[in-house]
């Protein structure tokens, strides 16, 4: 090996350990493995937006208009022009009225609660081969097209960080927000978490041959 081709693999592991895991291992706080994100890494990440307040939607806005055209490009192929759904693909549009139906038609429209859960649900998602490559000035624009689909807002309406979350989705009041259950509360229960006398066994599997009474091995377990 020539001594210029030495220098130049001298150089590239020198290169190797500046920019490797075990460099970052010295930082504070660090366990000795995997590497610090850095902010830039944690801003790709961090994108999530809260649906009742809207917390975390970006700067940006889009108009029905855009969002029409947009959604024409790289969304009707799948959900059909208007949100009516292509083949199998799902509908954005429709089904109100249909939530206590045996086969309810769970949409945008119909189900969803929040409006800027559908712009983080597009962003995060959206259009499903290419997520990611759309600026937030389309997404906004295509949430409004597809709130306005679903004859949610008026043809003028502007998505942006402000307005979504004002938006009032028809099924925003049918869901429950509290959760009773004993283990779920500030203080968990112990014992003594049910009345007893409130609990009445229905049926049970013993008699039927399905619950195993030995407790031999396995192979030896045979119903009585
Ligand atoms: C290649 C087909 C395809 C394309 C193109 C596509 N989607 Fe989708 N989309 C899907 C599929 C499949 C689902 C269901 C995904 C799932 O449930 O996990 C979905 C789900 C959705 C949902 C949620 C529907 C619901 O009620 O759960 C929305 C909103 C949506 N897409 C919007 C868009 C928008 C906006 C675009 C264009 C930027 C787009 N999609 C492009 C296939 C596609």
């Amino acid at each position: 090996m020539s001594s210029s081709h030495k220098a130049v693999l001298l150089l590239g592991a020198g290169l190797m350990l500046a920019a490797s895991p075990l460099a970052r291992a010295e930082e504070p706080g660090h366990f000795g493995y995997g590497q610090i994100a850095t902010p830039a890494e944690i801003k790709g990440w961090n994108i999530d937006a809260r649906g009742d307040d809207g917390a975390g939607l970006p700067p940006g806005k889009g108009t029905i208009e855009r969002g029409a055209e947009v959604f024409a490009e790289q969304c009707a192929a799948c959900h059909g022009t208007f949100g009516e759904g292509e083949g199998r693909f799902p509908k954005l549009v429709g089904g109100s009225g249909t939530l206590r139906d045996d086969r309810p038609e769970l949409t945008v429209g119909s189900y969803w609660p929040f409006a800027p859960t559908l712009f983080d649900y597009i962003n995060r998602a959206m259009p499903m081969p290419t997520p990611h490559t759309l600026s937030a000035d389309d997404v906004y624009a295509l949430t409004a097209y597809i709130l306005n689909l679903n004859d949610i807002v008026p043809n003028e309406f502007v998505a942006d960080r402000d307005s979504l979350p004002k938006v009032k989705m028809p099924n925003r009041d049918h869901f429950i927000w509290t959760d009773p259950r004993p283990d779920t509360t500030a203080k968990p229960c112990m014992n003594a978490c049910t009345d007893p006398a409130g609990v009445k066994i229905m049926s049970t599997a013993e008699g039927n041959g399905l619950t195993p009474r030995t407790t031999g091995p396995l192979d030896t377990m045979q119903p009585k």
